[in-house]
């Protein structure tokens, strides 16, 4: 017998108002071939189906395979053309934070929707794995999350299931809000009966959902719970059904739990989590504002946004590392990026020149120390940040000249509204020349130099 042609996914309809009654779970077989796409593994399951890596040979890139093995669907059921109208809103808009859809059907009965596939784990997975965010990486996410959720409600669509799980983050450094194509109402699976066995999800629903009322006022609370758990490392309400459905309706989010981060950033959390709709935050375009003004009031060196998009990728490329080691890893069909080829260029030429090599970035070369914690600043990118505080390395170079670290004095975090300028400010002496002097290796013999080592090197990296 040859490779198997088809997967065997297991339906589960105790969810729909027609199924269940505790037979045993039907299987339903589909080719393995679907189009140009050839599913190639089970990726993950969720609370509605489940979610296949797909290869699409013609094209030549992985996908992202959702089977909803709840709802029972065919050409011909009303159910089928909700959900494909749903696709077809989700699939109209393009946004660098919603998650592409690229297709939509239904295959033996079982809508499906491919979608474009991210390598990386979910911000619930993360959560899961290192606990609560800083409040950095917190400001990126939540940042990312309430532009997209706006983008859908300006589209006129509400999401529904906004969760941690529902976020998805990339490795490169991009972050994806996901499952709004499955935004259309279903009445087979109707809110009270849907949650009675999707455990994560009665978490973030908002108290008029639980009486099937919703609107984008709901993606709010959800934003805002999110928010919570991103914060504090759990959600506030905990329990059964019942319980968490009952707090949800009248016991008030624990925002003063926030109140130690920043007070303003408990009163955003507190708005988009009213009992009552009509006081919430609209949208996610108007939590989004909100959330800036709050966060601008935060101490600029623990809410930095690069710095919070650094710890992201740490926190990412932390836990694809731990679900390697217990799934045997989760990477997709490996394929040559621009930056491998990069990396490869740079790893020969280091081989060719002995072990020195080129370096692609313009680094400090002398033994200097950054003028406001003094930690040592040789071998860093010009470009990037001191080690030690995050002060831009030109400027932590830059006011070195002017003052001692030992003696500068070290500005109070959050007495203005961003630090770093006024740092730099703090201790330059007024008559003192621009960075070039002091560093600036571009304008140097061995500046010259290295450029035109780049230039050759990108000749022949572009095959010139
Ligand atoms: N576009 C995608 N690219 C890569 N992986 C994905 C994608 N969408 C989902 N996944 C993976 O599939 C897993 C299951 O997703 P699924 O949406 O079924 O679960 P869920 O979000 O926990 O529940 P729900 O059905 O309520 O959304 C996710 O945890 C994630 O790891
Ligand atoms: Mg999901």
């Amino acid at each position: 017998m040859g490779e198997t042609k088809t997967v065997t996914l297991t339906r589960d309809l105790t969810l729909t108002s027609t199924g269940g009654g505790g037979e045993a779970l039907p299987q339903v077989e589909i080719p393995k071939q679907l189009g140009a796409v050839e599913l190639v593994r089970e990726i993950g399951k969720g609370g509605m189906g489940v979610v296949w890596l797909g290869r699409d040979n013609l094209l030549g890139r992985d996908v992202a395979v959702k089977f909803l093995l709840h709802a029972v669907a065919s050409e011909d059921d009303p159910d089928f053309a909700q959900f494909l109208e749903g696709a077809r809103a989700a699939a109209a808009l393009r946004h660098k934070g919603l998650n592409t859809v690229l297709h939509a059907d239904v295959i033996s009965g079982v809508p499906f929707i491919v979608m474009e596939y991210v390598d990386g784990p979910t911000l619930g997975q993360v959560l899961q794995r290192t606990g609560a965010l800083t409040l950095a990486a917190t400001r990126v996410v939540m940042n990312a999350a309430c532009e997209a959720v706006g983008v859908l409600h300006d589209a006129g669509i509400v999401h529904r299931d906004i969760k941690p799980a529902n976020i998805l983050l990339g490795q490169d450094g991009s972050i994806v809000l996901t499952d709004f194509g499955l935004a259309c109402p279903r009445p087979r699976l109707s809110m009270g009966s849907r949650v009675e066995a999707v455990a994560g999800t009665p978490t973030y629903m908002a108290p008029e959902m639980f009486d099937k009322n919703v609107s984008a006022r709901s993606d709010v609370y959800a934003l805002g719970i999110t928010m919570y758990e991103l914060l504090i490392g759990t959600a506030p309400f905990e329990g059964t059904l019942e319980e968490v459905r009952e707090a949800h309706r009248s016991t008030p989010v624990p925002v003063e739990n926030l109140e130690p981060f920043e007070p303003s950033l408990a009163e955003v959390v507190g708005r988009a989590t009213n009992k009552n709709p009509m006081f919430r935050l609209k949208t996610g375009s108007s939590m989004l504002v909100a959330l800036e003004e709050a966060f601008a009031k935060c101490n600029p060196m623990v809410s930095n946004k690069a710095r919070g998009e650094s710890e992201l990728a740490a926190l990412t490329q932390r836990t694809l590392g731990r679900a390697g080691l217990v799934d045997g890893g989760s990477k997709a069909t490996p394929q040559v990026t621009y930056y491998d080829r990069l990396n490869t260029l740079v790893q020969k030429r280091k081989e060719s020149d002995g072990g020195e090599g080129i370096d692609l970035v313009e680094r400090v070369l002398e033994e200097a120390k950054c003028w406001r914690c003094s930690s040592p600043l040789k071998g860093e990118p010009l470009t990037g940040r001191c080690p030690g505080c995050l002060l831009l390395v030109r400027e932590a170079m830059r006011a070195r000249s002017g003052g001692d670290a030992a003696t500068t004095p070290v500005p109070t975090p959050g007495a203005t509204p961003s630090s770093e300028p006024a740092a730099a400010r703090v201790n330059e002496p007024p008559a003192k020349p621009g960075p070039n002097t002091t560093t600036a290796p571009a304008t140097t013999p061995a500046g010259k130099g290295l450029r035109s080592k780049l230039r050759a090197a990108w000749r022949n990296f572009l095959g010139g």
